[in-house]
């Protein structure tokens, strides 16, 4: 059957399903001929930080948009261009990338701008990785550019994750301050539009920047960016329909490249996995509900127990009842009964409240509030954005919740007796 590497039959020489499957890394960039739907995007971020490349100096930009969206990849393919184009003007222009969720306080984040400028150098002094200050990598970072560059574009990743905004003012005031004569463009991205307003209060005017807002992907955009990474398999191993089953969920859910890409990968490996020679529609859905899950579990990751119990109350109401909005009340009392369940005390019913909004920030859930006219005052409605399925699944996941009921044992739980106070401590 399969051939065999090295003569041990434990491994096999050639893989089934991948031939490239290097095309399906979150952090491969594409080529530019493979960047689907954002030419205009390209070019706006072009027009800010492109002065550089005539030895003018750039503008700031903030770029805001969801996850998936291209903003990690447009700003480096800009940058990059940019870096190239100025070249050719004889303009030295370094390019640096800091992905501010990794290096999340000013220290890390200035550190590796030293780094990364002495790597793209012949600089000569030592930076200590620890034991100093930003004010010491500061100096390093003034010195590099002093010698070695006209101009930088940095690339600010995930810049809500940063605990303050002082590189953002230390960047722009730089010249100004006569700490370097290079010209320094900064691209801020952000996940969070909301991260707008804070960034208003926090700096001041020195550092004047445009906007971009990315938007979503549909179908026909995710179907394209796949079809270019289609070489990642084999010939003939992706069924037919697969990559419109996959645009077609995507687009559905949130317009993600990146999940879309995942998915895909991810259908590549159940059917290596399982022994199929192909990738079926069957496969993508499977795929995509483990995404799903994995999404779930990523975004309630940082979130408190009582968040998840919460969750599981609200998802658990759904599957055992008929509707698909509960109140906070309603949501209490399950949440109550299965703080039992995990022996767990409970918070009182306003701090779940406060933990419900939590989790309607974070995408899971949707509230709404329902007038209940004069005399009965105003109540909040809370839905689930997703399958009430991976809420459970994901909740699960959790070590300290693994005693929860999954979903089928949930299911059990017939909605016809129409209980609403069913007993969850008879699950355990
Ligand atoms: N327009 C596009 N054309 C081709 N691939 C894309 C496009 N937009 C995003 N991708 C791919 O999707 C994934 C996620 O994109 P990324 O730029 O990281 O999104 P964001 O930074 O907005 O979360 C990456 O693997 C990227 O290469
Ligand atoms: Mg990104």
């Amino acid at each position: 059957m399969a051939e065999q590497t090295g003569g041990d039959p434990l491994f096999e020489s050639h893989d089934p399903i991948f031939d490239r499957k290097e095309l399906l890394h979150v952090g491969h960039v594409p080529d530019e001929d493979r960047i689907v739907g954002r030419d205009d995007e390209i070019q706006s971020v072009a027009a800010e930080v492109g002065a550089i490349t005539r030895g003018d100096p750039p503008n700031n930009v903030m770029i805001y948009g969801k996850t998936g969206t291209g903003k990690s990849l447009i700003s480096r393919h800009v940058a990059t261009r940019a870096q190239d184009a100025a070249q050719g003007n004889d303009i030295d222009c370094g390019v640096l990338y800091v992905d501010c969720s990794e290096a999340n306080t000013e220290t890390r984040t200035t550190r590796q701008l030293a780094l990364s400028l002495k790597e793209q150098t012949e600089y000569q002094q030592n930076i200590p990785l620890r034991g100093v200050g930003t004010m010491e990598y500061y100096q390093h970072i003034w010195s590099i550019l002093g010698d070695c560059f006209d101009a930088v574009i940095v690339i600010l990743d995930e810049i809500d994750k940063l605990d303050n905004s002082n590189v953002l003012m230390q960047l722009s005031r730089a010249r100004e301050a006569r700490k370097t004569d290079a010209y320094i463009g900064v691209i801020g991205i952000s996940n969070k539009v909301q991260y707008r307003e804070t960034l208003d209060e926090r700096i001041d005017s020195s550092f004047g920047h445009r906007e971009l807002f990315f938007h979503p992907y549909d179908a026909s955009q995710l179907r394209e960016i796949m079809r270019n990474r289609e070489d990642a398999f084999q010939p003939a191993v992706l069924e037919d329909g697969t990559i419109e089953l996959c645009a077609a969920l995507a687009a559905k859910k949130h317009g993600d490249a990146r999940k879309a890409i995942e998915i895909l990968k991810e259908a590549g490996e159940l059917a290596r996995r399982i022994g199929s020679e192909t990738v079926s529609e069957d496969h993508i859905q499977q795929a995509q509900e483990v995404a799903e899950i994995n999404r779930i579990e990523e975004l309630t990751s940082g979130a408190t127990v009582h968040a998840k119990l919460a969750l599981y109350a609200l998802a658990s109401c759904i599957i055992t009842g008929e509707r698909e909005t509960y109140k906070t009340r309603e949501v209490y009392e399950r949440y109550v009964g299965i703080c039992e369940l995990v022996a767990t005390d409970p918070i009182t019913e306003n701090g779940l409240y406060r933990q419900l909004k939590e989790q309607a920030f974070l995408g899971v859930i949707e509230s709404e509030k329902t007038g209940g006219g004069r005399s009965q005052g105003s109540y909040l409605l809370h839905r689930l954005v997703t399958d009430p399925k991976h809420i459970v699944k994901a909740v699960r996941r959790d070590a300290s919740l693994e005693e929860l009921p999954t979903y089928d044992r949930l299911r059990e739980t017939s909605p016809s007796t129409g209980n609403r106070d069913i007993d969850l401590t008879s699950f355990s």
